[in-house]
C-alpha cells in the first residue's frame, strides 16, 4: 500500500512524498509491497561467449540431439495423487535416487520455452541439481516421450578457451525461448539473482577428461559430461536489503510474460517470506529494464514458511512447502483472498514448480534421497 500526500510550501511549490511499505519488513497488516523496491541490475554479456561459440560451432548440439543421446531412464511409480510420477534411474551401477553428491532442485519444461509447448517438436523437462557443496550445477534433459534422460553441465566461459563450473544452488529454473534462467541463491561467488544460459549453444565435449574443465590439447572437456550449456549473462540484486532467490517459475498468462521468484525461510527465521515478479521482453528474452535496472512489477509478503517453489497462472499462485520427512503442502492463492492449504498434497520435500498451459497441468519434483520424483498434477486437483 502506498500513502501519498502533498505539502504546500509558500503556497506555490508542491512536494509529493510517497511512503511505500518497507519492502524488507513483513510485519504489517497490509502485505503488498512496491515492485519498484525490488531491483536487479543487468550485467554485461559474457565477453568470451561469442568467440567460443564460433570456435566450437562444429560441436553445437540441438536440444533434440541431447535428448536422442539419453543414456539413463526414469521409472514410473504408482503414487496416488499425481497423474504421473517418475523416479530417476536407480540400478546397482548408477543411482540418481540415492546419490548425495547431486540433489535435484529446479524444474522447467518445453511448455515454458515456447507457447506451442514443444521445442524442435519435442516435449521435455529440464531439471537442475546442485553439487553437495553448491560448487557446480548439472541440468538433466528428460524426454517426456521415451522417459530417457541425459545430464549436462552448466559452465561459465572465463577465457577464450576455457570455462568453469557454476557455483550456485540452482533452486529454480525457467526455460524461456532459447534461454535458461537459473536462480542464484547461495551466492557462490558473491552474487545473488539470476544467471541466464544459452540453449542455442549447447556444446559437445570429447569423451573422457573426467577431471578436466575446458581445453586440453585439441580436446574440450567438462568433468566427463558430454554436453555443456554456457552462461550468457547475469542479473544481480541491487538493493541494500537481502532477497533470497530460492526458486523461479515462468508465467505465460501474464502480459508481458513474467518470472515469479520467492524466498525459502525456515519457521524460526526472522527474515521475510516474499514473492516478487519480474517482467520479460519476449523479443530479447531479457528482463524488461530501464537504464540497466529491472524493477519487479509486483511484490508481496506471503509469510509462508519453507516455501520451495511457486508458479502462477491465470491470476492464481501455487506454492509448494516442505515439511521435513512428512508430505509437502500445496498452498493455492488468489491475491486478495486468503491462501488455501492443500495439506499433504505432495510427497516429502517438494521443490520447484512449473506450469504446462497445453493441458492445464503443472509439474513438481522432490529432492529427498530415494523419494526423488518428477510429478505431474492437474490444476483441477487443487482446491483454491
Ligand atoms: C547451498 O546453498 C543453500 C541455498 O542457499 C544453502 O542453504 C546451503 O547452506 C548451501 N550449502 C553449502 C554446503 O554451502
Ligand atoms: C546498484 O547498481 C548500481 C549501478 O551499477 C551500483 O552503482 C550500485 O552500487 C548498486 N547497488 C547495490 C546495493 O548493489
Amino acid at each position: 500500500m502506498k500513502v501519498c500526500f502533498s505539502i504546500v510550501l509558500h503556497g506555490a511549490v508542491y512536494i509529493t512524498a510517497t511512503f511505500a511499505a518497507d519492502p524488507n519488513n513483513c510485519n504489517t497488516a497490509n502485505k503488498e509491497r512496491s515492485g519498484s523496491d525490488f531491483t536487479l541490475k543487468e550485467n554485461a554479456d559474457n565477453t568470451y561467449l561469442s568467440g567460443l561459440a564460433s570456435k566450437l560451432a562444429n560441436r553445437r548440439a540441438t536440444v533434440s540431439q541431447v535428448l536422442d543421446s539419453a543414456n539413463h531412464a526414469l521409472t514410473s511409480e504408482p503414487l496416488t495423487r499425481p497423474i504421473s510420477a517418475y523416479m530417476w534411474e536407480h540400478t546397482a551401477d548408477f543411482n540418481d535416487e540415492a546419490t548425495e553428491k547431486w540433489v535435484p532442485q529446479g524444474l522447467t519444461s518445453t511448455a515454458d520455452s515456447l507457447a506451442v509447448g514443444t521445442v524442435e517438436g519435442r516435449s521435455a523437462w529440464l531439471v537442475s541439481w546442485h553439487l553437495e557443496d553448491n560448487t557446480s550445477v548439472r541440468v538433466t534433459f528428460v524426454d517426456q516421450e521415451s522417459k530417457k534422460y541425459r545430464h549436462a553441465l552448466l559452465v561459465n566461459p572465463v577465457a577464450g578457451d576455457t570455462f568453469k563450473a557454476v557455483p550456485v544452488h540452482a533452486g529454480g529454473m525457467a526455460w524461456y525461448g532459447n534461454t535458461l534462467w537459473v536462480v542464484d541463491s547461495s551466492g557462490g561467488d558473491g552474487a545473488v539473482g539470476f544467471r541466464v544460459f544459452d540453449l542455442s549453444n549447447i556444446w559437445t565435449m570429447d569423451s573422457g577428461g573426467d577431471t578436466v574443465m575446458g581445453k586440453s590439447g585439441s580436446s574440450y572437456y567438462a568433468m566427463g559430461y558430454k554436453y555443456v550449456i554456457p552462461q550468457i549473462r547475469s542479473y544481480t540484486w541491487n538493493r541494500s536489503f537481502n532477497f533470497q532467490f530460492s526458486f523461479v517459475a515462468l508465467d505465460r498468462s501474464t502480459t508481458p510474460d513474467s518470472l515469479l521468484v520467492g524466498e525459502y525461510q525456515v519457521a524460526d527465521a526472522t527474515a521475510p517470506r516474499r514473492l516478487a515478479r519480474w517482467d520479460l521482453d519476449y523479443t530479447t528474452r531479457k528482463l524488461k529494464t530501464s537504464a540497466g535496472i529491472a524493477s519487479a512489477s509486483w511484490a508481496y509478503c506471503v509469510d509462508i514458511d519453507r516455501m520451495q517453489g511457486a508458479v502462477s497462472n491465470a491470476g492464481k499462485v501455487y506454492i509448494s512447502r516442505s515439511n521435513g520427512d512428512s508430505n509437502g503442502d500445496l498452498w493455492a492463492w488468489t491475491p486478495g483472498n486468503a491462501a488455501k492449504n492443500n495439506a499433504g498434497f505432495f510427497p516429502p520435500s517438494p521443490e520447484d514448480l512449473s506450469w504446462d498451459t497445453r493441458t492445464d497441468t503443472f509439474y513438481g519434483l522432490t529432492e529427498a534421497k530415494n523419494k526423488r520424483y518428477i510429478l505431474t498434477y492437474k490444476k483441477s486437483q487443487v482446491s483454491v
